[in-house]
């Protein structure tokens, strides 16, 4: 970091609306407004338990001062991984080792919330196990799902998600997480069940907004019920899914006011999914402006609700940051991949540098190999920065291929 420019401002720099603390309702005070959004770590072991490579690199970042740290997602069921060598938290088995991964943020000041995902039917594991879904739709992307067509959950199956949402929960804040994050967006099963494409139900779980949205609502309730009043309750909920007969932006308002009425701590903006990655920019027919993706959607929502909000996606200006904080539009705002490449971001924001420009990231067009090009670049980023090495940005595709692909293939080979 350059030292000259840690004091050439202090005086506007104390006062800066991203140094403010911020207590949400559940009285947790986190001490910035700087929050790192979930990244997929994929540094869980073989039988999905933390790593010490995760407790250092969540070391690591604490020390850049970031306000809040939200985990990349955590399964709630052994048996469906987003990724593999995702953590999964499901009993007290591994509760040492998701002890020392909270304990690695507090012990820099920072606080800790644990994202809790089940994926649905784009679960990668087991590769050839039948995924489970809202219904027996695929995903709309050429060549996908070709032998994995999901099948539809049965309502005890439903039944028995929201109970494991809610005892990953409870094991969460036993470990001494500060509170859990319910991921609701970018198409995974919550996701799903929300989706008017992905969910074509008739029962009481589908074929009304209200209906669609009832999984989320239950889950709410049970993590509530199991974390109790005084730990955070998030939920990351996609402002839409960018695509035609997707969650509409209306819908996710709705959804939104359901949320505050519930009593939840922090709502996260995002927006969709493996068909339409809008929450990495690709938005359809909205190519030009590429800084803070959703906050039109915030700044509507702001009119109607009070509930604390989290913004992701695009975020790079910092006049735009203090901007939307000092105007009351968000409360935190989230950033996910600029702490790929700076781990201590958030304090060289405070000490007046800017985001560095994004890193070109290979990518051949084809959306499944994209989002794998851009896991593997990443995961090779936590790697070198868990063992105290400075990123490196991985230049050009067989690169990229290279310093993870085998270790993705050995990764889903072996895991347990
Ligand atoms: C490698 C990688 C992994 C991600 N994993 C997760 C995840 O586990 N949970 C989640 O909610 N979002 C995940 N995201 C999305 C980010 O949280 C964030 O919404 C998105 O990157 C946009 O924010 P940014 O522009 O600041 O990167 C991931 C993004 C990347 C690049």
């Amino acid at each position: 970091m350059n030292k000259s420019l840690q004091f050439e401002h202090p005086v506007e720099n104390l006062t800066s609306p991203l140094q403010q603390s911020f207590t949400l309702p559940c009285g947790l005070t986190i001490p910035n407004r700087i929050a790192k959004a979930g990244m997929s770590e994929q540094l869980g072991d073989r039988h999905g338990s933390p790593t010490v490579e995760l407790e250092q690199l969540y070391a690591a970042w604490a020390r850049g001062g970031a306000g809040l740290f939200i985990t990349g997602n955590v399964m709630v069921d052994h048996h469906y991984f987003v990724e593999p060598r995702n953590a999964v938290l499901e009993s007290d088995r591994f509760l040492a080792a998701y002890k020392l991964w909270a304990k690695a943020v507090h012990a820099h000041g920072g606080k800790i919330i644990m994202q809790i995902n089940h994926p649905g039917r784009v679960a990668v594991l087991p590769l050839l196990k039948r995924p489970v879904a809202p219904s027996a739709v695929g995903l709309d992307l050429p060549a996908m799902n070709i032998i994995r067509v999901p099948r539809a959950m049965t309502e005890a199956e439903i039944l028995e998600q929201i109970q494991r949402f809610a005892t990953t929960a409870a094991l969460a804040v036993q470990a001494g997480f500060d509170g859990v994050q319910v991921h609701a967006a970018h198409g995974y099963l919550i996701s799903q069940f929300l989706s008017p494409l992905a969910n074509i139900r008739t029962d009481g779980w589908g074929g009304s907004p209200e209906k669609r949205r009832r999984l989320l609502i239950e889950t709410v309730r049970a993590v509530r019920q199991a974390i109790g009043p005084n730990k955070a309750l998030s939920v990351k909920l996609n402002s839409a899914d960018f695509q035609k007969g997707g969650l509409s932006q209306q819908e996710s308002m709705d959804i939104a006011l359901a949320l505050e009425a519930e009593g939840i701590d922090l709502l996260e903006i995002s927006g969709g999914n493996y068909e339409s990655p809008a929450q990495l920019g690709y938005t359809p027919g909205k190519q030009t402006e590429r800084d803070a993706y959703f906050l039109d959607y915030a700044e509507q929502l702001r009119r109607q609700s009070k509930m604390p909000l989290m913004l992701t996606g695009g975020l790079r200006k910092v006049d735009v940051m203090n901007r939307i904080v000092s105007d009351g539009v968000v409360d935190l705002v989230g950033m996910a991949r600029p702490f790929a490449m700076q781990p201590n971001l958030a304090k060289q924001l405070f000490a007046g540098q800017s985001v560095n420009e994004p890193p070109q990231i290979p990518a051949i067009g084809y959306k499944p190999v994209d989002a794998y090009l851009q896991l593997a670049w990443h995961a090779a980023q936590f790697r070198r920065i868990s063992s105290g090495r400075d990123p490196k940005p991985l230049g050009g595709l067989i690169r990229t291929v290279l310093a993870f692909g085998p270790r993705m293939g050995f990764n889903i080979l072996t895991q347990h």
